[in-house]
């Protein structure tokens, strides 16, 4: 039986529980923390220090870390995995956000500032002392909402409903009060204070936490009523915050293209690039971004849920169970076979990776991506996307398969995407990108060789970057510069323009054109 540990977070004392062999960044993560080089173990950004309890130091780390940091107990969170019970201090939070003299520095303010990223799924809010950056506390939960649909669509197909969206909005604003009241209440602040609330999200949790009306966005061409800043007392929302803080919303930038987008351009500078770069969020509506300091253009394209690990036979959430990673040894060599490695499994040249170090239950998103990638490499998948043998299914790891069917699936969403990319490349005039940031949690795991090898993402994977939970940080950034022109939320805004690619004559045949994977994997 795999027990469940206790891990303690410092400075904000939340307790998780988690079994033996879950990667620390897995949790982590959730909590609101960055994995800058996407858990590579090459920034040092994830620097931990173990308090009470014990984590291996691997290779990785000792290239990073000197043995004065080891012997005092710091570790790289993305090498980590639980072993036992752990209480753990997180440098991210001890130090302030901005720490350059950018238009972004850090600019101290007095009092307590909140920053809430609000997701389809999840809802990620932190506690900040303004005057020095740090995190106080943070709570994460599921979008109440859920339970009237998983993704934006089904939830606008039940706020159409008569007393729908009003029942949405009470729901998430009662939870986000709910929430903030338990962020004062572990930093022992209750009763205290706020300065000022920053909420961002995709454009229908926009509009149903500010009540604008959503029937807009369920039909074509799917044009938000309002998507500008919306700004509240907190009182109007039915909360009693001290102080009466203002809420603000941040504006959208078109379309399906939200504030976490507006606020992932902040915490990735893209404003600031002299070459062309962008920022992706891979997701059930990917969401696009391509420019620089010169300005930048954005995008929506309606990906469907195979990231999700959704409308795939056996697909479900990066959860215990599910196969995260799959990668095959080299055909001359040694076989490099992982049986008997933790979390893995192993049959022929396919390895495996499940998470937990449990039984393989399905297959996530990530885990997707890899298994076609490693389907074409050995020839099993043609890049048709038909199995080469005309099988129904190929075994990765019993009782998961990937069918005829999830390939796909995979190939309408990885073909929405690249699609997507090529055109607002064409109105650059550019086919080339200086860098590429991957934002949210399926951007921090997805494998870059993988992405690069079915299409999805025809960049050099060295120039492909996880950025970790983008809106947040940004959410976090905007805390600093409310009312500043030069880097805040409004000047960004200003720099950003739509591009509403329903509307383009030449996408489906872009699409189309997309559906095939590759021949070969790229020389790079
Ligand atoms: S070293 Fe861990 S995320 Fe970069």
């Amino acid at each position: 039986m795999n027990l469940s540990h206790r891990i303690i977070l410092w400075p904000t004392r939340v307790e998780l529980s988690a079994p033996a062999g879950t990667p620390l960044c897995d949790l982590l993560f959730e909590q609101g923390v960055e994995f800058p080089c996407g858990g590579q173990g090459r920034c040092r950004g994830c620097r931990i220090r173990v308090l009470n309890g014990k984590a291996e130091v691997n290779r990785a780390q000792q290239e990073r870390l000197s043995p004065e940091e080891i012997a005092s107990g710091w570790r790289l969170a993305c090498q980590c995995v639980v072993e036992g019970d752990l209480e753990i201090e997180l440098r991210q939070w001890d130090a302030a956000i901005l720490v350059d003299d950018t238009v972004f520095a850090f600019r101290p303010r007095q009092g307590l500032g909140v920053a809430v990223d609000l997701g389809t799924t999840t809802l990620v809010a932190q506690l900040l002392e303004l005057a020095t950056g740090r995190v106080l506390a943070v709570s994460t939960a599921l979008n109440a909402q859920a339970r009237y649909g998983a993704d934006v669509m089904s939830r606008l197909h039940f706020a159409v409903l008569e007393g729908g969206q009003h029942q949405l909005e009470t729901l998430i604003r009662q939870q986000i009060g709910a929430l903030i009241e338990q962020l004062l209440f572990s930093a022992g602040k209750h009763g205290a204070g706020i300065a000022d609330i920053v909420v961002v999200g995709n454009t229908v949790m926009h509009h149903f936490f500010c009540g604008i009306d959503a029937e807009p966005l369920s039909r074509y061409p799917f044009e938000p009523t309002e998507g500008g800043l919306q700004i509240f007392r907190s009182s109007a929302l039915g909360w009693k915050h001290a102080g009466d803080p203002l809420v603000r919303f941040l504006p959208c930038l078109g379309g399906f293209v939200g504030s976490d987008v507006l606020a992932g351009i902040l915490a990735t500078k893209l404003t600031e690039h002299e070459d062309l770069v962008g920022l992706i969020d891979l997701g059930t509506n990917g969401e696009i971004v391509i420019g620089n300091k010169h300005g930048l253009l954005c995008a929506s394209t309606a990906a469907g849920p195979a990231f999700e690990g959704a409308k795939i036979s056996m697909g479900m959430r990066a959860s215990t169970g599910a196969i995260s990673q799959v990668t095959v040894s080299p055909l001359l060599g040694p076989l490099l076979t992982k049986e008997g490695s933790k979390g893995w499994c192993s049959r022929d040249r396919v390895h495996c990776h499940v998470i937990g170090d449990g039984a393989p239950r399905g297959l996530c998103g990530s885990g997707l991506v890899d298994a076609v990638a490693a389907g074409l490499e050995l020839g099993v998948v043609a890049p048709s996307g038909r199995f080469s043998k005309g099988e129904n299914s190929w075994m990765l790891a019993p009782p998961v398969a990937l069918t005829q069917n999830d390939i796909r699936e995979l190939q309408l969403a990885k073909a929405a995407i690249a699609a997507g990319i090529k055109l607002l490349m064409q109105r650059k005039g550019e086919k080339e990108l200086a860098r590429l940031y991957l934002a949210g949690a399926f951007g921090n795991y997805i494998d870059r060789a993988s992405a690069q090898r079915i299409g999805l993402i025809d960049f050099p994977p060295e120039r492909v970057e996880a950025a970790g939970n983008t809106a947040l940080l940004g959410a976090k950034l905007a805390l600093f510069s409310l009312d500043s022109e030069d880097g805040s939320y409004a000047g960004v805004r200003r720099r950003v323009e739509h591009v509403a690619l329903n509307a383009d004559p030449s996408f489906q045949d872009v699409f189309v054109g997309e559906l095939a994977f590759p021949q070969a994997r790229p020389t790079n």
